[in-house]
């Protein structure tokens, strides 16, 4: 299969996804790397790593940078299957969400529903839950819809949140766990693995 993975920062879940494939473990290719900005780690590392940067979304001082039905057909030429969202933080335009269902899975930092939506990124996610007093986090992966945070859940991972835990303490711990979690759901997406419940959740199955 191929995959298309969107980043607007460092990329540490692309990176892990990109290893994951040149060692054989996730049956797929990164088409393609789409950013909105140019400059970040993930978009540093595709160019290091030989894969194609499409910027989106447009920006004023940048003529090569492509409209939403422009991004579909690109995507459409490099024969993507699957796209992953990996620390993107642009909401996806409708076109696309559109031209590609049940195809669009995003990674977040929390248990959804809790601790998602709009404004909720970065180490704020992180903040609040320690705030909250809840006991567990965690990374949740699921398909996209035209709103931050509210697709279908397929995967999902506990973290424990310790007493003493500090934002970047949890962060780091949830990210461990995303870079896991990630690269199981690319290796069932792109073993076919994914089936649907017939009330629309997701589910993935097992190895044989
Ligand atoms: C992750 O915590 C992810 O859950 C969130 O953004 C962060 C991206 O990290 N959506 P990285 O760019 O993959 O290192």
């Amino acid at each position: 299969k191929n995959l298309a993975v969107f980043v607007s920062g460092g990329g540490s879940n692309f990176r892990s996804i990109h290893e994951a494939i040149l060692r054989g473990s996730v049956h797929g290719e990164i088409a393609v790397l789409v950013t909105n900005k140019p400059g970040c780690g993930g978009a540093e590392y595709a160019r290091d790593n030989n894969i194609p940067v499409i910027l989106f979304p447009k920006m004023k001082e940048k003529p090569d940078s492509l409209s939403a039905n422009d991004l579909v057909t690109a995507l459409r030429r490099y024969k993507v299957d699957f796209i992953l969202l990996a620390g993107y933080l642009k909401l996806v335009p409708i076109e696309l969400v559109q031209a590609y269902p049940r195809s669009i899975l995003n990674i977040h930092p929390s248990l959804l529903p809790a601790f998602g939506g709009k404004g909720f990124y970065g180490m704020k996610v992180h903040q609040t839950v320690i705030a909250s007093g809840a006991r567990y986090s965690g990374p949740t992966i699921h398909f996209i819809d035209e709103h931050y945070d509210t697709g279908r859940i397929l995967a999902q991972r506990v973290v424990p949140v310790l007493a003493n835990d500090t934002a970047d303490e949890l962060a780091a711990r949830v990210l461990q766990k995303e870079h896991q979690l990630y690269v199981e759901v690319a290796a069932a997406l792109c073993e076919e693995r994914i089936v649907w419940r017939e009330d629309g959740v997701p589910l993935i199955r097992n190895k044989e």
